[in-house]
């Protein structure tokens, strides 16, 4: 499904950037643009502007920039299509019904009814938690140490002793025993219909736009099973959703902490640690890892720290690697988990315990160790050995290194003798390793000489944006074609049409045809390139000439690398020396 360039850019244009942006990052006008402190990074000192007349913002500290579009799925993890229906809705621009075919309108239908049922239940859990059959859910609830507050955040309810209130409930708004049965919420049979939750707190679990999709429930005291989860439907899969991620994911933290329990989030958030999540009563998986990816690189693992915790633990660390996440390991010892952390010791000591978290491998190594006996000497040799085996097999020369330092450390061997040790393992796939080495420095030499062609032309689109005359005034020497990364190519396209239809340029709309936020970024980037341009008129143009060369330059020898006619060779040659007699003013 597609929207109409013309009814994107409508949307685009109908929203002031300025003013959305300041509705979520406070913003002072500093001459024609408008500054804050960035929220993709930490800082003290704004450097993060938005420009009126762009339409764009951009951020001179890390390079984040984009129009309207950009900001909403960079900041609200949005996809584009949900950051234009967002401002369509916010600007009262009417999108066309998006045609569905009979078997996607059924799903929808679906889902929408499930969604209702969903909602009314969770209104209904929520009515009883306050009211009078809801006294020793409260009790209990208040007895774990939440505040209203808190409960009210995370919607939770009551569902009390009468086998099938919700299922009257439901009934009494007009839902037909055929449309609950699918919903997980009752069971029905032909002597009756029962509730699935009765005589518990309940705790809604949302998807991140806070939309009920299931409920957990627990006994209050002991009992079995402790918690009771909704079953999976066509709203509620439990691999792609993570309790409190619909608050965790605006956070602004540079990490996420995931921990086992519905209760564990629950206490993290009221402590204030609201960047936290936890995987719904099943073990954590790639889809899940994917998920978190799309919100942060790095995450903090807060397991229970009982065998089992442990153990879930070392199966999600490569599960979470594998989706590019960077993992580090939390400490709760002697606690069992961050909410009886939290009860004990208090927040401030669990953000220094997460401050001390070790590295995924590091917590790896520590539970090996502990299955050897340290003071017998034949088990403490097997055990150096698998540490040796296991350090070996990091790839990278520094990071191993370190690794074998700090575990030397640790572990109270030299790291000399640790270090012989890994190589003798490390030799074992010596080809392997060397390979590995030599490439890499290839690839940063290839880099820096793609870089030396790729700045010219960046700086050249930015004067383009800022004096877009120049776009005119140049056209004997430059076109389109001269900007020879393919990126900038496609952009440079979209410029010269722009000004050659509309007399002038406007780099906002420019951004919003690349649906990829990364590709958005990377267009502002172009048209906020840094000038080096000193102040007198004079070396403006000698800059400008001699950028215009580079760009010609290096656009003429990339036909030169793709032609073997040598009439066009000549010609080619011809051109390049006369580049050098360019001068342009200005
Ligand atoms: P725990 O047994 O560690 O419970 O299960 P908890 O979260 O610490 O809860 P309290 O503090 O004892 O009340 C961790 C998570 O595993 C799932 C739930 O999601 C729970 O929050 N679980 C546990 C179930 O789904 N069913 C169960 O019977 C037990
Ligand atoms: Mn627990």
């Amino acid at each position: 499904m597609r929207y109409p360039e013309e009814l994107i850019e409508e949307v685009r244009s109908r929203n002031d950037i300025v003013d959305l942006i300041s509705t979520h990052v406070p913003l002072k006008k500093k001459g024609s643009s408008y500054f804050g402190n960035c929220p993709f990074h930490n800082e003290k000192t704004p450097s993060f502007s938005v420009s009126r007349d762009k339409q764009m913002y951009y951020c001179f500290g890390c390079g984040a920039g984009g129009n309207i579009f950009t900001f909403l799925m960079e900041y609200e993890n949005y996809t584009f299509v949900e950051a234009l229906e967002y401002l369509a809705q916010r600007s009262g621009v009417e999108l066309p019904k998006q045609e569905l075919t009979g078997k996607e309108k059924e799903e929808m239908d679906q889902k929408t009814l499930l969604r209702g049922m969903n909602k009314a239940a969770a209104g209904y859990f929520y009515f009883l938690l306050r009211n009078k059959r809801g006294e020793r859910g409260m009790a209990y609830l208040k007895g774990r140490g939440l505040s209203e507050e808190t409960m009210k955040k995370f919607g939770l309810g009551f569902a009390d002793i009468y086998r099938d209130g919700l299922y009257q409930y439901l009934k009494s708004k007009g839902y037909k025993d055929s449309q609950m049965k699918d919903s997980g919420l009752v069971t029905i049979e032909e002597r009756g219909a029962y509730d699935k939750f009765f005589n518990r707190v309940i705790f809604p679990i949302v998807d991140v736009n806070n939309r009920v999709i299931g409920f957990g429930g627990r006994v209050m005291g002991d009992g079995q099973p402790k918690y009771l989860n909704s079953k999976e439907t066509l709203l509620f899969d439990k691999s792609r959703n993570l309790y409190g991620l619909n608050f965790a994911r605006s956070s602004r933290k540079p990490y996420l902490i995931i921990c086992e329990g519905y209760l564990d989030v629950i206490s993290m958030h009221q402590a204030g640690l609201t960047n936290t999540v936890a995987s719904l009563g099943t073990a954590f998986t790639s889809a899940h890892g994917l998920l978190l990816k799309r919100y942060t690189s790095e995450v903090i693992l807060s397991y229970d720290s009982d065998e089992a915790g442990q153990k879930a633990a070392l199966r999600a660390i490569p599960i979470l690697k594998e989706a590019g996440l960077t993992v580090r390991v939390l400490n709760l010892a002697p606690y069992k988990d961050p909410d009886e952390f939290i009860k004990n010791l208090g927040a401030s000591e669990l953000e220094k315990r997460i401050s001390e978290a070790v590295p995924s491998l590091m917590f790896e190594l520590q539970v090996m160790a502990l299955r050897y006996n340290q003071q017998d000497p034949e088990s403490r040799t097997a055990f150096q050995h698998e540490l040796a085996k296991k350090l070996a097999a990091i790839p990278e020369v520094l990071e191993r290194n370190n690794y074998i330092e700090a575990a030397a450390n640790q572990y109270f061997m030299s790291s000399k003798e640790l270090s012989r040790l890994v190589d003798r393992y490390g030799t074992m796939i010596p080809f392997e390793k060397k390979k590995e080495e030599e490439p890499v420095l290839r690839e940063q030499m290839k880099k820096e000489k793609e870089d030396a062609k790729k700045q010219p032309q960046k700086l050249l689109l930015t004067w383009f944006v800022n004096k877009p005359e120049l776009i005119e005034k140049l056209s004997n020497y430059i076109g389109p074609e001269d900007f020879i990364e393919p990126f900038y190519h496609a952009v440079a396209i979209l410029l010269y049409e722009q000004y050659e239809e509309e007399g002038k340029v406007s780099p906002a709309k420019i951004i919003s045809q690349f649906p990829d936020a990364k590709d958005q970024a990377e267009a502002a980037s172009l048209f906020n390139a840094r000038l080096k341009v000193a102040p007198l008129p004079k070396d403006n143009e000698k800059v400008l000439t001699d950028i215009v060369r580079k760009v010609k330059g290096n656009s003429i020898e990339e036909e030169m690398n793709h032609s073997t006619d040598i009439v066009k060779w000549q010609e080619l040659i011809q051109k390049k020396a006369e580049l050098q007699k360019l001068h342009i003013s200005l």
